[in-house]
């Protein structure tokens, strides 16, 4: 089948990636140009595991090009997807303006009957408008062409987003006519061939689907580090209390680990916007508030502790941080906890040394060379000359370190597990003041 996908990032090009390794003829279509030199240049621009040889593989075998050419990508797909970004607008509200850049580029251009498949995380409605747009074009050049319009959202995972797409849990196809369903269903029998997982169901629910599953998930995350301020001021610990809870089905053991508050490019911005989607609509969404503002607060909690363990004084201190990136696996550092970290650190006069495994260029792209930041090229290198260590991404390489080494290289032996990634006992044992997330012990007791 011939697929073009407008934007060529995290979504674009794991889909297109994978589309191609299928059998399907594909072209990527960005307009940043840049990004699409280093493409075809066979260098991929994001770190994602295992895409880098999916994509070169397709593209020698000229199922995948990459081109910033609008034309040529309208002229090319059935299927049209829809993969560009929909950051958050100054209110909260999903900006839509590169979808609807798109819409009008092939209600512009199309020839032929198309399928526009939206797989970027809209609000509800969207589909409609992405509708509009296009008839508006088609109009505008006195077009009579017929097209559908099909919400398919995206629940890949960054860090696993290849085996998502390969061996996705379900795929949710929201459309409002059999015709659309059959072609989608065509598209991914190869991803389909185990059981069925194809959801079929209408363009609104499909749409609204999704941040269903965003705000779910993120709503487990605050519930857990609510409890975990609690278990705090308790004296419980939540590590404890996550076990008591995870082995009842109903609950479950995953995405109930307490830590440093979620980020990435998906679960704050999805939240604010289905919020602000329900504001619209008069509807005052009391919970997703709440997830929101815990999430908030509690990417303060790293610093908080910090600042408490230095009697309110970091000035001149210097932090070793370890991760950067918003979780393990990945180099997206947007709305990463590190940023908030290391942001109130330069504030309250404090520097910070850093290490990622992959993240460390995207740091340096976001914040440029400054004196207040080292980049380190060792977990162990930024420990050097550091007054404390905070951890903030539970990347495998911090889970068990030479805790002898760090003890000494540190003027004190401060470890602030953002991820709770080690035993307090043990770590207290080792002579280290040691400050997890919900650990039982609030650092006013210290
Ligand atoms: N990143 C994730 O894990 C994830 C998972 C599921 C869904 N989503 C959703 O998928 C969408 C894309 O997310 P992403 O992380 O891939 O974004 P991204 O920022 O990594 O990539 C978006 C790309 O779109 C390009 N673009 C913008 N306007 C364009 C246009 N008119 N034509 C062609 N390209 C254009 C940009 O240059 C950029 O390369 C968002 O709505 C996001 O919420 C993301």
């Amino acid at each position: 089948m011939k697929v073009t996908i407008f934007g060529s990032g995290y979504v674009g090009l794991v889909t297109g990636a994978c589309l191609a390794e299928v059998g399907n003829e594909v072209i990527c279509v960005d307009i940043d140009q840049g990004k699409i030199d280093r493409l075809n240049q066979g260098e991929v621009p994001i770190h994602e595991p295992g895409l880098d040889s999916l994509i070169e593989r397709n593209r020698a075998s000229g199922r995948l090009r990459f081109t910033t050419d609008v034309d040529e990508g309208v002229a090319h797909g059935l299927f049209q997807f829809i993969a560009v970004g929909t950051p958050p607008d100054e209110d909260g509200s999903a900006d839509l303006q590169y979808v609807t850049a798109v819409a009008r580029s092939i209600g512009q251009r199309m020839t032929d009957y198309r399928v526009i498949v939206n797989k970027s995380t809209v609000p509800v409605g969207t589909a409609d408008r992405v509708r509009e747009t296009v008839s508006a074009a088609l109009v505008e050049r006195q077009a009579k062409l017929e097209f559908d319009v099909v919400s398919n959202p995206e629940f890949l995972k960054e860090g696993a987003a290849i085996d998502d797409f390969m061996k996705p849990d379900r795929i949710v196809v929201g459309t409002d006519n059999p015709r659309t369903t059959e072609l989608l269903r065509a598209m991914y029998a190869p991803f389909n061939r185990n059981h069925d997982r194809l959801v079929c169901m209408d363009i609104r629910s499909a749409e609204l689907t999704k941040y269903a599953a965003n705000a779910m998930l993120a709503t487990k995350i605050s519930f857990m580090n609510e409890l975990a301020n609690l278990a705090e001021r308790l004296g419980a610990d939540i590590e404890k209390v996550r076990l008591g809870i995870g082995s009842d089905p109903r609950i479950g053991y995953h995405f109930i680990y307490p830590g440093c508050g979620y980020g990435g490019s998906c679960f704050p911005k999805d939240v604010k916007a289905l919020e602000r989607t329900a504001r619209d609509v008069g509807y005052p969404a009391q919970l997703l508030q709440a997830v929101e503002g815990v999430n908030e607060r509690q990417k303060l909690s790293l610093f908080d502790k910090i600042r408490a363990y230095f009697q309110g004084d970091l000035t001149g201190k210097t932090l070793a941080i370890w991760g950067l990136a918003f979780k393990p696996n990945t180099d997206d550092m947007r709305e990463a906890s590190s940023r908030v970290l290391m942001e109130k650190l330069w504030a309250a006069g404090a520097r910070v040394r850093a290490f990622d495994p992959v993240a460390m260029e995207e740091t340096r792209r976001i914040y440029g060379e400054r004196s207040d930041l080292m980049l380190c090229d060792s977990p162990e290198a930024a420990l050097r000359g550091a007054d404390a260590l905070a951890i903030v991404t539970e990347w495998n390489v911090f889970r068990s370190p030479d805790f002898d080494g760090i003890r000494q290289a540190l003027s004190r032996p401060a470890i602030f597990d953002g991820r709770n990634l080690y035993d307090p006992v043990q770590l207290r044992a080792l002579g280290f003041d040691y400050y997890g997330i919900g650990r039982g012990e609030s650092i006013s007791k210290v």
